[in-house]
């Protein structure tokens, strides 16, 4: 099993129109503040949906996930993503950390268990409450997000996860 802890704070993400990516970008914030204070940081990788893959998942800290709900389901992008990393990361990633963001327009009920079946097949473990926004980006959501990434990097920094 590959030991998470030196590698990256990694990032998958995935956004069509941009709403997605803004929450990435406010978490991303987050991670910078929490860096500036901390030290042994993670440091922070964004990667597309398409562009990440098992090497990315063996060797993070901790991997964030960052997707629209689409048709009650995660992207297609994000399901791609799944489907390439599930067997090779499959038994080597017990235990992960883990984070989830996803935004849709009505509701994400359905997009949120298409990831946490995936995870759970994985036995990732979510470290933080998910951030699931319905609707328009609120501040209260941008702050939230940014919240995210300091906590995270705080606790992988501090060895909480
Ligand atoms: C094909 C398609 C399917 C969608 N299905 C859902 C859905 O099931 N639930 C929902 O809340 N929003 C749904 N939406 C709305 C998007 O999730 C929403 O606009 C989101 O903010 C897009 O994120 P992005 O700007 O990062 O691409 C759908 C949008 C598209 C284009």
């Amino acid at each position: 099993m590959s030991q998470p802890g030196a590698g990256p704070l990694l990032v998958v993400r995935h956004s069509r129109s941009g709403s997605t990516d803004r929450l990435v970008e406010a978490f991303g914030a987050g991670v910078q503040i929490a860096t500036e204070q901390i030290e042994d940081a993670p440091r922070l990788e964004v990667k597309g949906c398409f562009e990440a893959g098992p090497d990315d998942v063996l060797g993070a800290a901790a991997v964030v996930l960052a997707t629209p709900a689409n048709f009650g389901y995660m992207s297609g992008a994000m399901k791609d993503f799944f489907e390439r990393i599930f067997h090779a990361c499959l038994d080597q990633t017990v235990g992960r950390p883990y984070a989830l963001i996803i935004k849709g327009d009505t509701d994400t009920s359905g997009a949120v268990t298409s990831v946490e079946r995936i995870v759970a097949g994985l036995q990732w473990k979510a470290v933080l409450a998910h951030l699931s926004v319905v609707g328009d980006i609120t501040d209260a959501h941008l702050a939230a997000a940014a919240e995210m990434g300091s906590t995270l990097t705080a606790g992988l920094a501090e060895g909480l996860f």
